[in-house]
């Protein structure tokens, strides 16, 4: 059984699906360790309520971005968990962690990837910029992380029609509906060792029926 590490700063919806897999049984992973800036966040509050262990790095406990960065990485060196998964962390991941778990962080993104990514876009900024270039669909994007804002090569998308009536809000809430599904899928795989790589791209190998 694969050990996953999840870090997350707010309502924590994603990290709420994917526990919701693993206790259905259908992911064949266990959260070792929840991570998080934000004491006060819905992640926080639901590791707490359900009894996974969580930490948390932020300015106060940590004012030196130094010590936060090596406490961050010692953490995760502890469990050395199979893979990391990035499910609304609103801060950079320290490099250090980039590097020592190469291949092993996934994000997911509000958007088509390339479009609307990188520094900025985030949360509902990335919803409105899609509104407001006239676009006709968006999605969600899982990418592995690299040390650059949404660039990571990219492991698997999901689309949403946009209708000419959705605000900015409408899509946020039509998107947020596919992560919950698509996040899963692609740990799922990540889980059964179905991720492969073909050209130094990742791609999701089919699951063999029983
Ligand atoms: C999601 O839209 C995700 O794509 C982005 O941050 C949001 C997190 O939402 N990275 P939640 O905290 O999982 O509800």
């Amino acid at each position: 059984m694969k050990s996953l590490a999840v870090f997350a700063s707010g309502g924590g919806s994603n990290f709420k699906a994917i526990h919701h897999s693993i206790i259905s049984g259908k992911i064949l992973g266990k959260i070792a360790l929840l991570l998080s800036n934000n004491p006060n966040c819905g992640a926080v509050q639901f590791a707490e309520e359900t009894g996974i262990a969580n930490a948390i790095f932020n300015n106060s406990r940590y004012p030196e971005k130094k010590n936060r960065d090596d406490a961050i990485l010692e953490i995760l060196q502890d469990i050395e968990p199979d893979l990391i998964i990035l499910a609304g962390y609103m801060k950079k991941i320290p490099d250090s962690v980039v590097h020592h778990f190469k291949s092993r962080i996934i994000n997911i993104h509000p958007a088509l990837l390339p479009k609307f990514g990188g520094k900025g876009f985030f949360g509902m900024k990335v919803h409105q910029a899609v509104i407001e270039a006239g676009e006709d669909r968006s999605g969600a994007t899982v990418h592995f992380v690299n040390e650059e804002y949404d660039k990571g090569p990219i492991i698997a998308q999901e689309n949403v029609i946009i209708d000419p009536q959705d605000s900015a809000e409408s899509l946020a809430e039509k998107v947020l509906k596919i992560e919950h599904e698509l996040y899963p899928q692609v740990i799922k795989a990540y889980c059964e060792d179905r991720i492969i790589w073909k050209n130094n791209q990742p791609k999701i190998e089919e699951a063999i029926e029983n």
